[in-house]
């Protein structure tokens, strides 16, 4: 059902590999509430994954763009400003990858050049986005930028390895950057934390199903979907949330605020 919350609306989606991205929904509903997209990925996953095929249907254009190379970034938001014909009202930040966990290295054992790249690829990239954003005044006053986390970035959880350090670094960007967007430019940073999703990114945490399966048994809702999840970012992308900011926002059946044993 459309309730026409972004009509009106233009914004880059990141993260889009294949349906079951969550930014793949994020994008659908994006489209279905009045919006227009502008999609981008990697050149890899733009080559191996199903991009292109959401962007025919959503008739959006796809722009490659590495998140960790600043360049590549400028690149995008001058793409997207010039096919947009001016500013942006919303961004979503759907971007994870830890070297050490697709390799099974555990926590303890972490290889430090494959830690520097989880931090840039699934952390620092966020500060290059909003740092490009804000350099080159690419949003709109009112505008609303989002980032996906997950819980493991507030508490503790063998399994997550250094994506865990990651989440916690995407959530104090979006307090510092934050502030500044605010204040000078009367733009929303938030982070939505997000229920296990089995999507790819997701099927790289060893025990993902079972975990999926006993989170969904503790949450009081049962866990969020990547739809629930798309539902929540287009509130957050909508006018009715102006005065959210800097936050971190539980998409999680109510998970976060439970004990285990409850
Ligand atoms: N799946 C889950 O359980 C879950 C839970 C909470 C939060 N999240 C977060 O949601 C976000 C999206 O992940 P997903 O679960 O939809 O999986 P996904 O694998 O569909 O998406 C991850 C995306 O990151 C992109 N990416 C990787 N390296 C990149 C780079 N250098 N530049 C640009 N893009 C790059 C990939 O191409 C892919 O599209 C991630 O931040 C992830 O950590 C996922």
């Amino acid at each position: 059902m459309s309730y026409n919350l972004l009509k009106g609306k233009r914004g880059i989606i990141t993260g889009v590999l294949n349906e079951q991205s969550i930014a793949w929904q994020v994008a659908k509903r994006a489209v279905e509430e009045g919006a227009e997209v502008l999609l981008t990925n990697t050149p890899m996953a733009i080559r191996f994954g199903t991009i292109n095929q959401l962007a025919a249907t959503i008739n959006s254009p796809v722009v490659a763009a590495d998140a960790t190379s600043v360049s590549d970034l400028e690149h995008l938001v001058d793409t997207a400003m010039e096919h947009f014909g001016g500013q942006l009202d919303f961004v979503l930040h759907s971007i994870g990858m830890s070297p050490n966990i697709r390799k099974g290295i555990g926590y303890e054992a972490l290889n430090y050049d494959f830690y520097a790249k989880t931090l840039d690829i699934s952390a620092m990239s966020y500060h290059k986005l909003l740092q490009t954003l804000y350099k080159k005044d690419a949003l709109s006053k009112g505008a609303s930028v989002v980032a996906l986390s997950y819980i493991a970035g507030d508490r503790a959880m063998r399994g997550y390895g250094d994506m865990a350090d990651a989440k916690a670094m995407l959530q104090s960007i979006t307090r510092n950057f934050g502030i500044i967007f605010a204040q000078e430019k009367g733009v929303r940073v938030n982070t939505v934390s997000q229920s296990p999703t089995m999507t790819t990114a997701g099927q790289g945490i060893e025990g993902m199903t079972e975990m999926i399966d006993t989170i969904d048994r503790i949450s009081p809702l049962g866990n969020a979907s990547a739809t629930d999840c798309a539902d929540y970012v287009i509130t957050l992308f909508s006018d009715l949330t102006r005065k959210i900011t800097m936050q971190t926002l539980y998409s999680d059946g109510g998970y976060s605020s439970v004990l285990p044993i409850s």
